[in-house]
């Protein structure tokens, strides 16, 4: 540099220029030489007096003694992202400062007027937060959730609830998988925030490829029945309360009641109705009832000594505690108990169970194996359970053993008469298995339907006739289960039905319910249309405002066709003057003949099954006589005498519900919140 200066001053200073100036100056004009001063340089890349190219010194750093490469200058490669040098990023956040940041991005989001007036938009951007901290620190998950619980509003129990030691890791393990920012992030807000998120529609089902085999043109003929009739015991919902407490507070003002740790909040020192031995409307199945329930079944149904052909165990074993109340040993306990109990108490027949969203732990929780990994496995210990209770009761053969730890529990039975039973986790299309909001509006992310849809193909390629058993009903009201799965469930119905699909049986609701499938995702409703029925069983507890019940089915052993279904019940109401007393139980009394109640103005064989053609003409029915649905309200809940009237707008909603087989078709058709008696 210093050498530079130098050279540069001899070569333009030369004399004075002005003489009114005092000072010298050199000629007003210099012309440089047209060669370059090779000796500015000791060397070069290239030769400094070839003109077609601008002179490259080698230029050497006197402080680093590093001699620059051509390459940093040569003009024909000009270097692009030079990866030496460094490129300074901030040292990595500990988890902790992760959770504060996304905690105060959540909560600018609050305060940002573009986000402030709209909750559900405020919700989804909090997700696309919460999925970014679930990826990069997972374990301050459970702490976000329960910010993000508080923030919503969505409970007063957040910490709990939760908390890492209730639900927490589950949404976690969600929130890192899910689509947040498509349909899983508004179907996730739409859940939550109901009143501020619209239902998302069905996503299109796109089903090519789908089934093996077009369905048979014409199908092929239906069976003749065999005249014989099985006698098929149907229970649901027992949900056995092995923590009740006789003489607790049995109406509590809040959490389950006839529970020592739960009171009303009007009366704390002094139970307002001391829960009695047998039960009462606000609780689960004490011991004594379900004693006393399966005391009665084989007495009443006149199976005593012989025993069901079969039993269909429509799902919930277990009581409705707490989330944080519940752990893996309580759902085992419950298991065990329970599957024992049938098997000594109904004798008889092999009980083909599902599994009830409170048969898993957390509650309703069941991942589905496209997780990968460890989380796909991760409630494996419950289907590896019941399944091996199945076996040790000798209900179901190692085969389908095998195929329900595989499937969720799920499996199929080819019974030697030409009965297929299939039961279904049906928590794979419940709305509150979070483990569902993973790509949503992906098809079958689970398989479930995949192994449902091969065993129907398998049953139509040996010509036998299948019942479907699972716990959450796929349509009625539309509010248990999730639109596009049920969507999907509807379609793969319309494929084997009536041919193969018999009859189809759930339970969750407590609830005496049906729903009817027709072809064509019910676009022409009609007796002509009508494909499948789905029996929707009665409920042993008397959760909520209900009365205890169970049925059953004669049912023809050729076609599998249902000839008539009877229901008995035990009034609840009548239990607490049981309590002074110890010579007599509760009374199970026969409910009704369905039908008896329903089918006197269809014309109808005496022989002729209850199938989809005869529930559609009673609906029809229903519509020319709404005393009927009056009827079919009082059996809804079991003939509870705190069952509310159904008039009005109710009327239709109910004959609507009958005949939503899919949640889709429900939202679709039907006015909203008549769903329910309780
Ligand atoms: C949000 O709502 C408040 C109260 O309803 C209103 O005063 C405010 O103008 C709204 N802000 C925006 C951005 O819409
Ligand atoms: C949950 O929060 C409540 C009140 O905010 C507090 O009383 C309770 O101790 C908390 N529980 C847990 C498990 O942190
Ligand atoms: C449906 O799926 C098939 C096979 O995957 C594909 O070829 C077809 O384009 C899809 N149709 C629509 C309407 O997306
Ligand atoms: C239950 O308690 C509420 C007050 O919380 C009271 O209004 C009601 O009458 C009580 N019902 C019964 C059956 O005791
Ligand atoms: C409940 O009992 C406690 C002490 O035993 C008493 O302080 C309180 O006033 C009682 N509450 C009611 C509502 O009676
Ligand atoms: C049921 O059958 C058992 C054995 O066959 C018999 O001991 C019992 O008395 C019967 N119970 C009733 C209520 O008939
Ligand atoms: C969700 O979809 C993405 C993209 O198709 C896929 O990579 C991922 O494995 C899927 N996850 C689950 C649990 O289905
Ligand atoms: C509905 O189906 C019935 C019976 O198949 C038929 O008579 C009627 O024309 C159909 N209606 C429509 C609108 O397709
Ligand atoms: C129902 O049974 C009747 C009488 O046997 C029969 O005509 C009708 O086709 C059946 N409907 C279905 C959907 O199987
Ligand atoms: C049968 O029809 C008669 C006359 O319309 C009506 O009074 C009766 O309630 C109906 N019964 C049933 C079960 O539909
Ligand atoms: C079936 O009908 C429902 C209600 O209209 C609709 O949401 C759904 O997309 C339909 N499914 C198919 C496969 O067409």
């Amino acid at each position: 540099m210093v050498a530079l200066m130098q050279l540069f001053s001899v070569s333009v200073a030369v004399t004075a220029a002005s003489a009114a100036s005092s000072l010298s100056f050199g000629p007003s004009t210099f012309t440089a030489p047209g060669a370059f001063p090779t000796s500015l340089y000791k060397s070069y890349y290239n030769d400094p007096t070839a003109t077609s190219a601008q002179p490259q010194p080698v230029i050497s750093d006197p402080v680093t003694h590093e001699i620059y490469p051509y390459s940093l200058t040569n003009p024909k490669k000009i270097p692009q992202s030079d990866p030496k040098d460094p490129h300074i990023l901030p040292p990595k956040a500990s988890e902790s400062l992760l959770l504060q940041n996304a905690v105060n991005q959540v909560t600018s989001l609050g305060s940002n007027p573009v986000f402030a007036n709209n909750t559900c938009a405020r919700c989804q951007a909090s997700l696309e937060v919460a999925k970014f901290l679930s990826l990069a620190a997972p374990s301050q998950g459970p702490e976000f959730v329960i910010f993000l619980c508080n923030e919503f509003k969505l409970s007063s129990t957040c910490n709990i609830t939760y908390g890492p030691l209730a639900l927490g890791s589950v949404i976690t393990q969600v929130l890192a998988n899910a689509d947040v920012g498509g349909y899983d992030g508004l179907m996730l807000c739409q859940n939550f925030l109901s009143s501020s998120c619209s239902l998302p529609p069905t996503s299109p089902l796109n089903l090519t490829g789908w089934f093996a085999k077009p369905k048979p043109n014409p199908l092929p003929p239906p069976k003749t029945p065999s005249g014989e009739r099985a006698k098929v015991l149907h229970l649901s919902d027992f949900h056995i309360d092995p923590r009740y407490a006789t003489g607790a507070e049995a109406n509590c003002t809040s959490g389950l009641c006839c529970r020592s740790n739960n009171f009303n909040a009007h009366s704390p020192n002094s139970s307002v109705l001391p829960a009695p031995r047998y039960g009462s409307y606000l609780c689960d199945t004490p011991f004594s009832l379900a004693a006393a329930a399966l005391e009665s079944i084989p007495v009443l149904a006149g199976t005593n000594g012989t025993g069901f052909a079969w039993t269909v165990f429509t799902g919930d074993l277990v009581a409705h505690d707490a989330e944080q109340q519940l752990s893996r040993d309580y759902i085992m306990y419950t298991e065990t108990l329970l599957y024992d109990l049938f098997k000594r108490m109904l004798g008889g027949g092999p009980v083909y169970a599902a599994l009830g969203n409170h048969d898993s732990y957390n509650q309703a929780q069941d991942a589905t194996h496209s997780l990968g990994g460890e989380l796909a496995e991760q409630f494996s210990w419950n289907y590896d359970h019941v399944a091996s209770l199945w076996e040790h009761e000798g209900w179901i053969s190692q085969s389908a053993v095998a195929l329900a730890r595989a499937h969720y529990a799920a499996y199929a039975v080819q019974r030697t008469d030409g009965l297929r039973i299939i039961t279904l986790n049906t928590d794979l299309w419940y709305r509150a298995n979070w483990f569902n909001y993973v790509n949503l509006s992906q098809i079958d992310t689970s398989g479930m339907l995949r192994f449902l849809t091969d065993e129907l193909q398998d049953a139509e390629d040996h010509g036998e006739r299948a019942w479907i058993v699972g716990h959450v009903l796929s349509g009625w009201d539309g509010t248990n289960a999730l639109l596009n799965p049920t969507d999907h469930f509807y379609q793969i119905v319309d494929r084997f039905s009536p041919h193969v699909i018999a009859n189809i049986f759930w339970g969750h609701t407590h609830e005496d319910q049906l729903s009817i499938f027709y072809s064509n995702n019910a676009t022409n409703i009609s007796a002509e249309t009508a494909l499948a029925t789905s029996w929707i069983g009665p409920s042993i507890t008397p959760l909520t405002n209900l009365n205890s019940g169970f049925r059953v089915y004669e049912v023809d052993t050729a076609t599998f066709d249902i000839v008539d279904a009877h229901t008995w019940r035990s009034e609840v109401n009548s239990f607490p003057e049981l309590d002074s007393q110890v010579q007599f139980g509760p009374t199970y009394a026969y409910e009704y003949s369905t039908r008896d109640v329903y089918g006197t103005n269809i014309t109808w064989g005496a022989n002729d099954p209850l199938n989809a053609t005869w529930w559609h003409l009673v609906t029809e029915q229903m519509e020319a006589n709404p005393d009927l649905v009056t009827t079919f309200n009082e059996l809804q809940g079991k003939q509870s005498v705190l069952t509310p009237p159904c008039t009005g707008a109710c009327i239709a909603a109910k004959i609507c519900y009958m005949r939503s087989g899919s949640s889709s078709i429900s939202v679709q058709n039907c006015a909203r919140g008549f769903g329910s008696v309780q």
